[in-house]
């Protein structure tokens, strides 16, 4: 490769760095380059996934102890905006009981990211209402259990 090729795709590199910080803040370019708690758990308590107007998907998986979240993970295929909203998103929600997790709204977790672009704001509602879809589903397998229990 030739320097001026390795100066070029830097430069462009550092552009991009620099937008994206712009967007976010610190703490949001961070998770964006690194996103923290992306990925499937392995044995799931609950599964979540709802596609968006913008027709991407946002995937919620968790797992409980002690009626408190103990693991909590996120996937999609959509924008830097939504890896961003889930990576916070799924860490708000590790160790909260089911009445905390009810308050991880989009306002919330917006809030939590501090900077976030305006038009891309719509990331944070779906993994919110991803989130609040997993929390739905866990109480209603739940409710379930207890009903095949008692035969
Ligand atoms: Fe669709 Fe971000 S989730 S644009």
């Amino acid at each position: 490769m030739s320097d001026d090729f390795d100066t070029f795709v830097e430069s462009l590199q550092n552009q991009i760095f620099d937008e994206t910080k712009e967007a976010f803040g610190e703490a949001g370019f961070q998770r964006w380059r690194k996103p923290l708690y992306r990925g499937r758990l392995k044995n799931p308590d609950v599964h979540a996934r709802i596609t968006g107007k913008c027709g991407d998907t946002m995937e919620i998986f968790l797992t409980f102890e002690n009626d408190r979240i103990k693991e909590a993970s996120y996937i999609t295929d959509g924008c830097g905006s939504s890896t961003v909203c889930g990576s916070f998103a799924t860490e708000m929600a590790i160790g909260k009981n089911p009445d905390e997790i009810s308050a991880i709204t989009g306002e919330a977790v917006l809030k939590r990211i501090g900077r976030f672009p305006k038009e891309d704001e719509h990331c944070a509602f779906l993994v919110a209402e991803t989130l609040q879809e997993a929390l739905k589903l866990y109480f209603e397998n739940y409710a379930k259990n207890i009903k095949n229990m008692k035969g």
